[in-house]
């Protein structure tokens, strides 16, 4: 019951990726008494009205009375930057409201509650899995704190991401990489490295950039200073011979065995308000958030061909194991074709 009206939801929802965190991605649908549907509105921005406001300011409390409302995400309770929505809905004298997943953040549950003692119906779990899905990033950082991590690589068919001479371009078709550009737009900040920029000096268009750059290799005239704002993470701090741009800050994070710490580097982001990592890098450091078990998530983009070099990077550079068995474990959750290429997004099993 009401799948049909949560998939709306969640397309509504999608409207405002790349533009709500560290708020979650929510939609809403407005049923009259006779089940037709009277208004919908999503969370455009953060800051903006929640869902649930933004469809029911669209109508009046006359026309949704005795209807249901349909929204993936408890309603709040709490005043935030905007009142309370349940408050709202109580007003608008909805009998019942459906929901695909409760507010894990302590702050703005018990919403579900506050309606139920209202003496509003409350259906809850409706395609739970997709909701948690569509949330994935919001949920982690309410839960774990730490920002959320994708690692975008774009393959051979024969896994490999460049040719033994650092040669990289292009493995996968424009169209492709044009996906791979909106895909970045969706999380809070890029993440690369020295390595990857001397190689293929990429602007990578993006508001927030994160360059590691452990012994000051860069010079500033690659085209990546040219657009957003960067973030140049090194254990020196002062090494660099000119001052850096003005949309550069650096960030001092210490090493061991001459790494940076990953670990330390992502709490560190998401004390300055990075709630989701993209990282486009190469193989080093691929392996390395792999081997330490830091990954969300893996965007592959695959194109079909061999390159057929065994001394061409691979898109993970970790270390010998012994067995097949310590193999990280990730689940296939998309799959879709870009013609001639394809990508999987894969997401860590739990
Ligand atoms: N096809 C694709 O999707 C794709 C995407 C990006 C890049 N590429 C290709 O990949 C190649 C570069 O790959 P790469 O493997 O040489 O470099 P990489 O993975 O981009 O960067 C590795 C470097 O990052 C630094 N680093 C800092 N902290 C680290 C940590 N904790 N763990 C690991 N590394 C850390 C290290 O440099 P320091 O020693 O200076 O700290 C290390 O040498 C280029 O040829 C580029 O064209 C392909």
């Amino acid at each position: 019951m009401y799948e049909r009206e949560m998939k709306k939801c969640f397309r509504l929802a999608k409207k405002g990726m790349g533009k709500t965190s560290p708020n979650p991605l929510v939609g809403c649908v407005i049923l009259d008494r006779e089940g037709k549907e009277i208004s919908n509105g999503y969370h455009h921005r953060y800051g903006a009205n929640h869902a649930e406001r933004d469809a029911l300011l669209k109508i009046t409390p006359d026309e949704s009375r005795g209807g249901v409302l349909v929204v993936n995400l408890e309603p709040c309770s709490h005043y935030g930057k905007t009142p309370p929505c349940s408050e709202l809905i109580i007003q608008y004298g909805l009998k019942k409201v459906v929901i695909s997943n409760r507010d894990p953040n302590p702050k703005a549950a018990g919403g579900i509650e506050k309606l139920r003692q209202n003496g509003i119906e409350v259906i809850e779990g409706v395609l739970s899995k997709e909701g948690q899905f569509l949330n994935r990033v919001f949920f982690k950082n309410i839960v774990q704190k730490e920002p959320y991590i994708v690692i975008k690589t774009a393959t051979t068919a024969d896994g490999k991401i460049a040719a033994s001479n650092g040669n990289s371009k292009w493995i996968t078709s424009q169209k492709a990489r044009n996906l791979a550009r909106k895909f970045r737009q969706e999380f809070d900040a890029i993440l690369t490295t020295s390595a990857t920029v001397i190689a293929d000096n990429p602007e990578m268009k993006h508001k927030k950039k994160i360059i590691l750059d452990r012994e000051c290799k860069l010079n500033f005239s690659e085209k990546i200073f040219e657009t957003g704002n960067i973030i140049l993470i090194n254990n020196l701090q002062s090494c660099y011979q000119k001052l850096p741009p003005e949309n550069t800050q650096i960030i001092k994070i210490e090493e061991a065995d001459k790494k940076l710490n990953l670990k330390k580097i992502f709490n560190r982001l998401y004390e300055e308000g990075i709630n989701s990592v993209f990282a486009e890098a190469g193989s080093k450091l691929n392996g390395e958030i792999i081997k330490q078990d830091l990954a969300d998530e893996i965007i592959q983009f695959i194109a079909p061909k061999i390159l057929n070099d065994n001394s061409g990077l691979s898109g993970f550079n970790g270390d010998t194991v012994q067995s097949v068995s310590e193999a990280k474990n990730f689940y296939l959750a998309e799959l879709k074709q870009v013609p001639p290429d394809f990508y999987a997004r894969y997401i860590k099993a739990q």
